[in-house]
């Protein structure tokens, strides 16, 4: 009991419910459906996976149970745990597609290797889901694919607050675990498996969770993010169980962010740095009003991703947020992103970018397990 219900109150940090709890300022308007929902869906998860892991055998979790009966990879609206892996493979042109896809489609299989099912609990065990760049799951999987209908292209954004750069990618592995070692050693098995010579070079990012789940900024992160299993996969999952993501990394400037006051952030944000409260009055260029499609209170939100975006990086070197988000179609995507460079329906940029520098970014197509497992 005391474990779930440590489980509940950082789930509930972590989705930024603490609204309410802090020092100053007015009270935030209540609205406790997203909390007793957040706490509601946590306990429900939990009893879930006890339930499952419990059976005979006691190899199946809750995720891959899920996954396999829903057709939806484990990653895709899963919780986020205390650490993931952020893995970006580009390949050599001359690579053999067939084999790379049937690395992707053994990823089980290599995570299986790294927390055997038999010894892993909820303390290492390691959800992993893999997917595709646009050009390489149109030469690779083609015109059977269940995306290949879609333009998931990501175009090169510019606007007059920074850059959203189009670096690209062929493979992309996003694997949580509360144990970062776990996700190391998948790194390594991954990389192993590769076909020999097709990879021309990867990134390797692993993430943390910092101060109950705050971006480094100091703002909560995850606040709106529909918390509920039923709504996240409603958000997340395409028809026939596929998904889209977006992944950028973004490098803060900390010095910044350290010498700036916390009404300025505050007014870059749109809610209060303390306890995620929404501003009453905010700017149009406030990131919550470029990401809802406008800066009335409690703005109807035009189209919903589900985040998972973490932390990562040293103090020594670059530092900032992996933004890592999974929706059922690119167009969310597009929505937010033309917002953030002011090429949407108006010429606004999203303040966000005067703290932080995007530096990478891609959209990716997460197949269903049964497309995957045709690539075995
Ligand atoms: C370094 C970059 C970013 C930082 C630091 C950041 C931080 C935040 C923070 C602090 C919030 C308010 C609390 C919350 O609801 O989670 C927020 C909200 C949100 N962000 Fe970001 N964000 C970043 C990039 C992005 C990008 C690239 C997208 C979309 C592609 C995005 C989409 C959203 C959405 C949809 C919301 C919820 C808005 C609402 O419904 O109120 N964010 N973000």
């Amino acid at each position: 009991m005391l474990n779930r219900c440590r489980l509940v109150a950082a789930t509930a940090a972590r989705l930024g419910c603490r609204r309410g709890l802090s020092s100053g300022g007015a009270p935030p308007p209540p609205r406790p459906s997203r909390l007793l929902l957040a706490a509601a869906a946590t306990v429900a998860f939990v009893d879930q996976r006890r339930r499952l892991a419990a059976l005979p055998g006691g190899a199946l979790t809750a995720v891959t149970a899920a996954a396999a009966s829903d057709n939806v990879q484990p990653t895709v609206y899963s919780e986020t745990k205390d650490h993931a892996l952020y893995l970006t493979i580009h390949l050599d042109p001359r690579a053999d597609k067939r084999e790379v896809l049937r690395v992707a489609a053994n990823l089980q299989k290599l995570v299986d290797k790294v927390c055997p099912p038999d010894l892993r609990d909820e303390s290492d065990e390691t959800w992993a889901g893999v997917g595709f760049g646009y050009s390489f799951y149109r030469a690779a999987v083609g015109q059977s694919g269940s995306a290949a209908s879609v333009d998931f292209s990501y175009p090169h954004r510019r606007g007059a607050l920074g850059e959203l750069p189009s670096t690209g990618g062929d493979l992309f592995i996003h694997a949580k675990s509360n144990q970062v070692s776990k996700l190391f050693e998948l790194c390594q098995a991954v990389t192993a498996a590769m076909p020999k010579g097709s990879v021309r070079s990867f990134e390797d990012i692993y993430s943390f969770v910092y101060r109950n789940g705050r971006d480094l900024s100091g703002f909560i992160d995850g606040t709106e993010n529909a918390a509920d299993e039923e709504s996240r996969k409603q958000i997340a999952v395409a028809r026939g169980g596929g998904s889209f993501v977006i992944t950028q990394r973004w490098i803060h400037d900390l010095a910044k962010i350290r010498d700036s006051k916390p009404a300025e952030l505050e007014s870059f944000v749109g809610r209060d740095i303390t306890d995620s409260t929404e501003l009453r009055r905010k700017s149009i260029s406030s990131h919550v009003a470029r990401m809802t499609g406008g800066n009335a209170f409690e703005q109807k939100k035009q189209f919903e991703i589900v985040r998972q975006s973490m932390p990562y990086g040293t103090v020594s070197g670059e530092s900032g947020l992996f933004f890592i988000a999974y929706a059922a179609s690119p167009d969310n995507f597009n929505f937010m992103l033309d917002r953030m460079v002011g090429k949407g329906s108006d010429s606004h940029s999203d303040d966000i970018m005067r703290i932080t520098r995007c530096v990478a970014g891609n959209y990716w197509y997460f197949p269903p397990t049964s497309e995957l497992a045709k690539f075995a």
